[in-house]
C-alpha cells in the first residue's frame, strides 16, 4: 500500500497488554506529528454500567485509525463522546489542541468532525438529495432550492461514483444503498475528521472497494478517519494505526503493520480464541434427509424484485444465498416468507395445498424469518432483553396465553449464555445494548420459536469475530438437529461455510444451485462473472 500523508510506520508500541492496566498510548515512537483531535481520560458510565474507563484516542491528520474491539467493548460510545450525543463524566477533548466539549453532534460537525453512525440514521420518506443536503439545503429567495440540490447531491454522488438517482425516495433502496448515501452525506462537508462506524456492514466488495477509494482520496487531502469494523481483512486493508479497546478500557494504540491478526484478536478479547480454530473447521454436514421437501417454490416471482425462482428445501438443509448486493437475495427471503406478496408462482409448506400468503401463515407453519433491517423491523428499543427475545414466540402462542415465568426465565437465560449477550441481563433496555449485542438478541427472537425453517438476511452483519463463530456454530448444530436454515450473507466465505446447498443469485434471478461440495469463495465469483459476461456475449450478437 503506498501513502503520501501519513505518519511513517514504526515496530509495535512495545509493552503487553494486560488485564492489569492499559498500556500508555505513548510508546517512543517518532512524534507523527500533532493530533487533530485527542481524547484524555475519558469515562462514561451509565448507571452502573462503566460503558468507557479512562479512555485515550488520538487522531492524526491523513491517517485511517481503526478503532477496534468486541460488540460492547465501548467504540460507538467514545465516538459519541467525541461527537457531543454522550456527555462525558471525566477527561479532556481537544481538537485542533483547544480544549473543546461539544455540546450538541451539531456543534461537532460544525467543528469539522462528521460522523456516520452505525445504524442508518436518515430519514427513508424523504428523496436522496434531501437527505444528503439535510439541515444545509440551497436556498434561493428563502425557499429551498430543489433544483441547486439535486444538481449538488448529484455531483457528490458522482464523485463517488454511486449510481444512485438523486430524486429517488431514500427508503426505496436497500439499506446498503442507503448506507452510502449516508457515507455520501458525511463526505461532502468540510471535514478534517471522519469518522465510519461499521460502514461496510451491509456493503459488497465491489461496495466496499468504492469507499475504501474514498477513503483513501479522504486521507491524501489530510483528513482523519476514524473507522470501525469487525472486517479484520478490511481493517487491515485500509488502516494505518489502530486504538483496541477492552470492556471499555484502553488495550493499546498501535500501528496495524507489524500487528498480526491473530496479535490482534487476542487482544481485542483478553484471551487466546479457542473460536479462531472453530473458524477452520469443516462445515457440519449431515447430510440432509431427503423424503417430501420441507418447502416447495415454484415459478415464485415479483414485478422489479425476482423473476421467476424454483427451490425446494428439505428438512435439516442450509440453503445459502450468495450473490452481490442487488441480486435478489433479500427479495428471494421476503417473498419465501410471505412478507411480500407474489405476483408469480406460489410456496407450499410439505406438500400441502394450502400455499403460503402472508408471514401469518408462514409462522403458523413455524417458517421464521430474521430481516436485515433491524431498525426498520426489529428492535423495540424501550422493552427489555427479555421482551424483545420473547416477542416471536409471544405473538405466535396468540397474546392470551402468556409464557410461563419459569419458561421465560430459562428460554431467555439459555440464549443470553448460548449467544453470548452483554450485559447478561434480561432486563437490561435494548436501547442501552451495543449494536452488536442487539443483532444477537434479533437472532434468539427467532430461535426461541424453534421454527422448523429459519431465514436469516444478514444475521451476523456487525458481529464480533469471536461472537460470529459462535452464531454460526449454533446454526450448524441446528440444522444437525433437523432444522432447515435459509442463510444469506454478503459475506461469500461464512454462506459457503455453513451451507449443504448454494444457490447463486445475479440481476434478481437465481443463476446457479449446486451441492456445497468444496465450491470455494472463486468458483462463486466466477459463476457470478461469468453470468456476466455470458450477457455481454448475447448483448452483442
Ligand atoms: N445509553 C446507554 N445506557 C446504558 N448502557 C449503555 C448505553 N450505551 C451503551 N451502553 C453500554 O456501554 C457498553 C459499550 O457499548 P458500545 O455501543 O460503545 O459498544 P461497541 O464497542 O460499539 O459495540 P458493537 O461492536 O456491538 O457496536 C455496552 O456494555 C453497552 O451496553
Ligand atoms: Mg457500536
Amino acid at each position: 500500500m503506498t501513502q503520501t500523508d501519513v505518519p511513517p510506520a514504526t515496530d509495535d508500541v512495545p509493552g503487553q497488554a494486560t488485564d492489569d492496566g492499559p498500556t500508555p498510548a505513548t510508546g517512543p515512537q517518532p512524534d507523527p506529528g500533532t493530533p487533530v483531535v485527542e481524547m484524555r481520560d475519558i469515562s462514561i458510565t451509565f448507571g452502573a454500567v462503566a460503558a468507557l474507563s479512562g479512555v485515550s484516542l488520538r487522531l492524526f491528520p491523513g491517517e485511517v485509525h481503526a478503532l477496534m474491539g468486541e460488540n460492547g467493548a465501548g467504540k460507538s460510545t467514545l465516538i459519541k463522546a467525541l461527537t457531543g450525543v454522550y456527555t462525558i463524566d471525566s477527561g479532556t477533548i481537544l481538537v485542533g489542541g483547544r480544549e473543546q466539549d461539544f455540546a450538541t453532534p451539531a456543534a461537532a460537525q460544525g467543528a469539522g468532525i462528521s460522523t456516520v453512525y452505525q445504524e442508518v440514521n436518515l430519514v427513508p420518506n424523504l428523496t436522496v438529495a434531501e437527505n444528503m443536503m439535510l439541515g444545509r439545503e440551497p436556498r434561493r429567495f428563502g425557499m429551498i432550492d430543489h433544483r441547486a440540490m439535486n444538481r449538488q447531491a448529484a455531483a457528490t454522488l458522482e464523485r463517488l461514483g454511486l449510481d444512485v438517482a438523486p430524486g429517488s425516495v431514500l427508503g426505496d433502496h436497500p439499506i446498503a444503498v442507503q448506507q452510502l448515501v449516508a457515507i455520501a452525506r458525511a463526505v461532502d462537508v468540510e471535514a478534517r475528521v471522519l469518522i465510519l462506524d461499521e460502514p461496510t456492514s451491509s456493503l459488497d466488495s465491489d461496495e466496499v472497494a468504492k469507499l475504501f477509494e474514498v477513503m483513501r482520496r479522504l486521507r491524501e487531502a489530510g483528513v482523519a478517519i476514524v473507522f470501525v469494523s469487525h472486517f479484520l481483512d478490511q481493517v487491515y486493508e485500509i488502516s494505518d494505526r489502530m486504538t483496541i479497546l477492552r470492556n471499555g478500557r484502553l488495550v493499546e494504540e498501535r500501528m496495524v503493520a507489524g500487528t498480526t491478526q491473530l496479535e490482534l484478536v487476542q487482544r481485542m478479547i483478553g484471551r487466546d480464541l479457542e473460536v479462531l480454530d472453530q473458524l477452520d473447521r469443516e462445515p457440519a454436514s449431515a447430510a440432509p434427509t431427503r423424503g417430501t421437501p420441507l418447502l416447495t417454490a415454484v415459478g415464485l416471482g415479483r414485478k422489479g424484485s425476482l423473476e421467476a425462482t424454483d427451490l425446494e428445501l428439505y428438512d435439516g438443509e442450509v440453503i445459502g444465498v450468495a450473490g452481490l448486493l442487488g441480486s435478489g437475495r433479500t427479495e428471494l427471503a421476503r417473498l419465501l416468507f410471505g412478507a411480500d406478496s407474489a405476483d408469480t408462482g406460489s410456496v407450499e409448506v410439505r406438500a400441502s395445498r394450502r400455499r403460503l400468503r402472508s408471514p401469518r401463515h408462514a409462522i403458523d407453519r413455524k417458517i421464521a424469518f430474521s430481516s436485515e433491517d433491524r431498525k426498520g423491523e426489529g428492535v423495540i428499543a424501550d422493552l427489555t432483553v427479555a421482551d424483545n427475545m420473547l416477542l416471536a414466540l409471544q405473538a405466535s402462542r396468540g397474546w392470551l396465553r402468556p409464557i410461563p415465568q419459569a419458561t421465560r426465565t430459562r428460554l431467555v437465560a439459555d440464549y443470553i449464555e448460548a449467544l453470548d449477550i452483554r450485559p447478561a441481563d434480561p432486563n437490561a433496555l435494548m436501547r442501552h445494548l451495543s449494536g452488536g449485542n442487539q443483532q444477537k438478541v434479533l437472532l434468539a427472537r427467532w430461535l426461541v420459536t424453534e421454527p422448523d425453517l429459519l431465514i436469516l438476511d444478514e444475521p451476523t452483519r456487525g458481529i464480533d469475530i469471536g461472537a460470529k463463530t459462535q452464531i454460526q456454530a449454533l446454526v450448524a448444530d441446528l440444522a444437525a438437529k433437523g432444522m432447515s436454515v435459509v442463510f444469506i450473507s454478503a459475506e461469500l466465505e461464512e454462506v459457503l461455510r455453513l451451507s449443504d446447498r448454494l444457490v447463486v443469485m445475479r440481476d434478481r434471478r437465481k443463476i446457479a444451485e449446486r451441492p456445497n461440495d468444496g465450491v470455494s469463495v472463486s468458483d462463486v465469483l466466477e459463476i457470478i462473472a461469468g453470468e456476466a459476461r455470458s450477457e455481454e456475449e448475447t448483448a452483442h450478437v
